[in-house]
């Protein structure tokens, strides 16, 4: 795709990644992803913001075939999707020097080799002219990284955000138009890689809560010319309380924790307890990620297997402790054939995440009624505990 001219002087360059599937060798990209940059001509100054993935490289080369000069790249972040083809920009560009957060320049250095000399730092607030354009560099760490930071355009008034903000998703629309496609692939993205940091979020936001932007502008899928569309959807997702949900990774092998799962979404629905039941023999984990964003309460299915939890969901809930959600309670259900450290070993595992744990029921075998009462037992904490949640 060639470049696409957003405002006089401001461009949309990169790449759309239709094919991806996988990000980091953990993340599903069903909907594929793209790594933008952009071109700023100023009247005295060239900066390119962000490059795209080493992959892909070809294809800003090709986009920058007839610019003669840059001055500038700015590196938002230093993960390889944005500052990959960045070595090759900058051989290109051989005068062309870096802007970097201060904490991004060893990053950079380790990361991708680039010469200390080609590097310039900024600090949070600074200011920067290119004539008749200013950027102003705003620090919007942990969104997942520790270096990244933002670009504001002063006369646009557009704020570029790289990842914050970003989702994946591989479209030719420039903007985002189609809301509800954008919204979840946004969340997906902020699920997967932004929520373990909601606390930084909260306060990134917060920074940007005074300033007048017309445009956000991300390095990944469409461009937000309705800022407080995914401002909103932010602050939401980040928020501290979460919703009246029941979110329930389950698997099972003999048919007995499958059972327990079904009534126990039946005793939860009769308590208006909104319940998402995940299958994690194959399960899209990014879908399940989303639906943890706003979880008031998980609880595990599992049957005991190698005197244990099943691998499959050792996996989820090793992704539940590292991805931290907001969620308050957590509990247990499923069935064993003789014995088993089932529930130690899950109470082990949650290290970093405050969660009250409800009364699990695990059961001998086939579950008999007493069994059944124990999950309406359960059914009614849940509903009982989130009394103080909103739907
Ligand atoms: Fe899109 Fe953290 O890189």
């Amino acid at each position: 795709m060639k470049s696409r001219l957003i405002k006089d002087g401001i461009y949309f360059l990169g790449a759309v990644d239709w094919d991806r599937r996988l990000f980091d060798a953990l993340i599903p990209l069903p909907d594929g992803t793209s790594y933008n940059a952009y071109l700023i001509k100023g009247s005295e100054k060239i900066v390119l913001l962000d490059t795209v993935d080493p992959t892909m490289t070809n294809i800003l080369l090709a986009q920058l075939k007839d610019i003669e000069n840059i001055d500038y790249v700015v590196c938002h972040h230093v993960e390889q999707d944005h500052s990959g083809a960045l070595p090759v920009v900058l051989e290109k560009y051989g005068s062309a020097k870096v802007i970097i957060s201060t904490r991004g320049k060893d990053m950079l250095i380790d990361h991708l080799h680039i010469p200390e000399d080609r590097i310039i730092t900024v600090e949070d607030g600074e200011t920067f002219s290119l004539g008749d354009k200013t950027l102003k560099f705003i620090y919007t760490p942990w969104v997942h990284w520790p270096e990244t930071m933002s670009t504001y355009l002063v006369e646009d008034k557009i704020l570029f955000t790289c990842d914050f903000f970003g989702s994946h998703l591989a479209t030719n629309e420039l903007y985002a138009e189609d809301k509800s496609k954008v919204y979840e692939a946004a969340k997906r993205y902020y699920a997967e890689i932004m929520m373990p940091f909601r606390t930084n979020i909260q306060k990134n936001l917060e920074k940007l809560r005074d300033l007048d932007i017309s445009i956000i502008a991300p390095s990944h899928g469409p461009i937000h010319n309705d800022p407080n569309f995914i401002i909103e959807a932010y602050k939401d997702w980040a928020s501290d309380t979460p919703k009246n949900i029941v979110i329930i990774p389950y698997i099972s092998m003999h048919n007995s924790t499958r059972i327990m799962v079904d009534y126990l979404i039946s005793s939860l629905t009769e308590r208006d307890i909104k319940v998402e039941r995940f299958d994690l023999s194959s399960v899209d984990l990014g879908k399940l990620a989303i639906s943890l964003v706003d979880a008031g309460t998980v609880i595990v299915g599992t049957p005991t297997v190698l005197v244990g939890p099943h691998p499959n969901v050792v996996y989820a809930v090793y992704l539940f402790n590292a991805l931290r959600p907001k969620t308050r309670y957590i509990s247990v259900v499923g069935s064993y054939g003789w014995g088993g450290k089932t529930i130690d070993i899950l109470k082990g595992m949650l290290t970093n995440v405050k969660v009250e744990l409800l009364e699990p029921v695990l059961v001998k075998g086939l579950p008999r009624e007493k069994d059944l009462k124990a999950l309406d037992k359960l059914a009614d904490l849940v509903a009982e505990k989130h009394r103080e949640f909103s739907k």
